[in-house]
């Protein structure tokens, strides 16, 4: 087990990517808090699977994108579980609009969740590592739109672009303290963010077609490759980006 006795908390962990890694963690050792925004019901299920593994696990809801409410749900998180070892930034939003058409609000809410919640909450969770000596690991859960345009989500993209200068920037800043900073950039994966997708062969059919590993990626791909960023095995790994995309990002052919 690669998180022995590891604590972790991981916003959006009631579904899809988070959920996994939430999982995933509790087996390889680790007690676990996640938050959610408004599924309940999910976010309990998920707490239930990971007790009947043995670990400790709670659900606290919060709203990353608040940013002045983020000092109260990091201290509700280290009074549920104790102090945390590795942050996964993991909620995410996505706004589809064409660029003429995006509105303020739109934008907004994609930023603050995607970018300027991980920002602060990356910052209470260093300082109270900085101020407790203890090292730690921040794991960001992007995109391969931190590389890739994707027409009609220019929010989206605008917040993972930033957050993968934000992962570059804090690995330099935060490595004396011993804290690793990563990316994991996602292609395109089976969850709720692209349920509307999935639901579309016309859409689904010529995304697959652009993924040289022929299919979607799952919750589990992702997680597995965030249980070795949160492990010792990644101890010398810092502000990387880990491309877990099935080959889509780098794919070019010509005819
Ligand atoms: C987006 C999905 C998209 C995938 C591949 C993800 O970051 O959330 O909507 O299908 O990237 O483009």
């Amino acid at each position: 087990m690669k998180l022995q006795n590891k604590r972790a908390l991981i916003t959006g962990g009631d579904q899809g990517i988070g959920r996994g890694i939430a999982i995933r963690f509790a087996e390889e050792g680790a007690d676990v808090v996640i938050s959610y925004r408004s599924h309940q019901d999910n976010a309990d299920e998920t707490v239930k699977e990971i007790q009947a593994l043995g670990r400790k696990a709670v659900a606290i809801q919060g709203d990353v994108s608040v940013t002045s409410a983020l000092p109260k749900f990091f201290a509700d998180a280290v009074a549920a579980i104790g102090p945390i070892d590795i942050l996964v930034n993991n909620a995410g939003v996505e706004k589809r609009a064409e660029f003429l058409q995006a509105t303020a609000e739109d934008y907004d809410l994609v930023l603050a969740v995607n970018l300027k919640g991980p920002f602060f909450l990356s910052q209470l969770f260093a300082r109270e590592l900085v101020s407790s000596k203890r090292g730690g690991k921040i794991i960001n859960i992007s995109s391969v739109h931190e590389e890739l345009p994707f027409p009609n989500f220019a929010s989206y993209c605008a917040a993972k672009g930033g957050l993968k200068m934000l992962c570059r920037d804090l690995a330099i800043e935060l490595a004396p303290y011993g804290i690793t900073v990563n990316n994991i950039a996602p292609g395109a994966i089976k969850t709720p963010i692209n349920a509307n997708l999935l639901d579309d062969p016309a859409k689904l059919n010529p995304l697959l077609e652009h993924i040289p590993l022929g299919r979607m990626g799952s919750p589990e791909d992702v997680a597995g490759c965030a249980a070795f960023l949160a492990s010792s095995d990644a101890d010398y790994v810092t502000g990387a980006t880990l491309l877990v995309d099935g080959g889509l990002l780098f794919n070019y052919h010509e005819q």
